[in-house]
């Protein structure tokens, strides 16, 4: 059918991890677009996890593709890629160097138009752990580096933390839930981290994926409302109880004793509270002349969870 005038033609997209948290919500956010979306998926014939084949159906009858294949299998990720303009991994952080192949399979193509890796979170740039983060952070940049030194066309998207993680418990590692008569604060408590909602970072990123100004830069999401200091989250939970609770601080050194006490990977959640909320890893550099841009400025009209509207639904 020819497309009528000024009809525009959508990107293809194809999202490998789409059974996974972000990848599902990337997937979602790509139909919602009307998109055509194909989603690489290691078996799907198996029915033994029932939230995996539950997302599977849902995107199935939303529309998208369903392809076998894994970042393992080259001749599945040849086939996938030559279906799409543009290519979105979402796979474990344990799984980052994994993407290697799908790396030389897009460059191999030619015609993939943007892609973007599985970063999502702190930009591993700029993060000041090295010494204590197991490599958490030096495979992400690792696969940056392949990224940008090859001639892909890319956007990395450096979102900060999820609110899934740490939030529900406003940054209290051994809760489940929000703390409701004592605090533990962690540094000085004055240094901010930013909390985005999982669907809200596929939101921004499907938009960024096919924008000129996106184009091999960091998109970085840091909205006023969603970025917050761990005595300004706790001020603004006691706001809502209407109720104070007591802070107990522990200060940096204590927390890097704590750190090096605790075997890997249990202290994994201490060593990112320390980066964020002590060394300021999320916020201490400026995105301008950092050569990135900020989300919010770049899709103004794209409507987002603040922390305070979070907060409420744990009341
Ligand atoms: N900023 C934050 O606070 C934060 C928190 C968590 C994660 N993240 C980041 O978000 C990204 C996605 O993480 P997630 O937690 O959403 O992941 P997840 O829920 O663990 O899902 C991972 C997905 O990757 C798929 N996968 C794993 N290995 C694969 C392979 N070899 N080939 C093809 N598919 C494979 C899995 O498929 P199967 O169904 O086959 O298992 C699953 O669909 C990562 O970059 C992670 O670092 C950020």
């Amino acid at each position: 059918m020819e497309k009528a005038e000024g009809e525009e033609k959508k990107s293809r997209v194809l999202i490998i991890g789409a059974t996974g948290n972000l990848g599902f919500e990337l997937a979602k956010a790509s139909l919602q677009s009307s998109h055509p979306t194909f989603a690489l998926v290691r078996n799907l014939s198996s029915s033994s996890h029932s939230s995996k084949s539950n997302k599977l159906h849902y995107l199935s009858n939303a529309g998208a593709t369903l392809l076998e294949g894994s970042l393992q299998d080259q001749d599945s990720l040849v086939e996938a890629v030559k279906l799409v303009d543009v290519v979105i991994c979402a796979v474990p952080s344990k799984q980052a160097l994994h993407q290697k192949l799908l790396l030389q399979v897009i460059s191999n193509s030619g015609s993939v138009k943007r892609f973007i890796p599985s970063e999502f979170g702190l930009d591993p740039y700029k993060t000041q752990v090295s010494d204590l983060d197991h490599n958490f952070y030096s495979s992400k940049a690792e696969i940056r580096q392949l990224v940008e030194a090859s001639s892909i066309p890319y956007t990395v998207i450096s979102c900060n933390f999820f609110m899934s993680y740490l939030l529900p418990s406003l940054v209290q590692p051994d809760l489940k839930a929000p703390p409701r008569d004592k605090y533990t604060v962690f540094g000085s408590g004055d240094v901010k981290g930013v909390f985005m909602k999982e669907a809200d970072v596929a939101s921004f990123t499907i938009s960024a994926m096919d924008d000129p100004r996106t184009l091999n830069k960091v998109l970085y999401l840091r909205p006023p409302g969603n970025m917050y200091s761990l005595n300004e989250l706790v001020q603004l939970w006691e706001s809502k109880l209407q109720k104070t609770l007591e802070k107990i601080y522990i200060p940096e050194e204590e927390l890097l004793k704590k750190i090096k006490e605790t075997p890997y990977p249990e202290n994994m959640t201490m060593v990112f509270i320390y980066s964020t909320f002590v060394k300021g890893d999320q916020i201490y550099f400026d995105i301008d002349s950092s050569g990135g841009v900020e989300g919010t400025h770049l899709y103004p009209q794209l409507r987002y969870t603040t922390i305070s509207e979070y907060l409420d639904t744990l009341l």
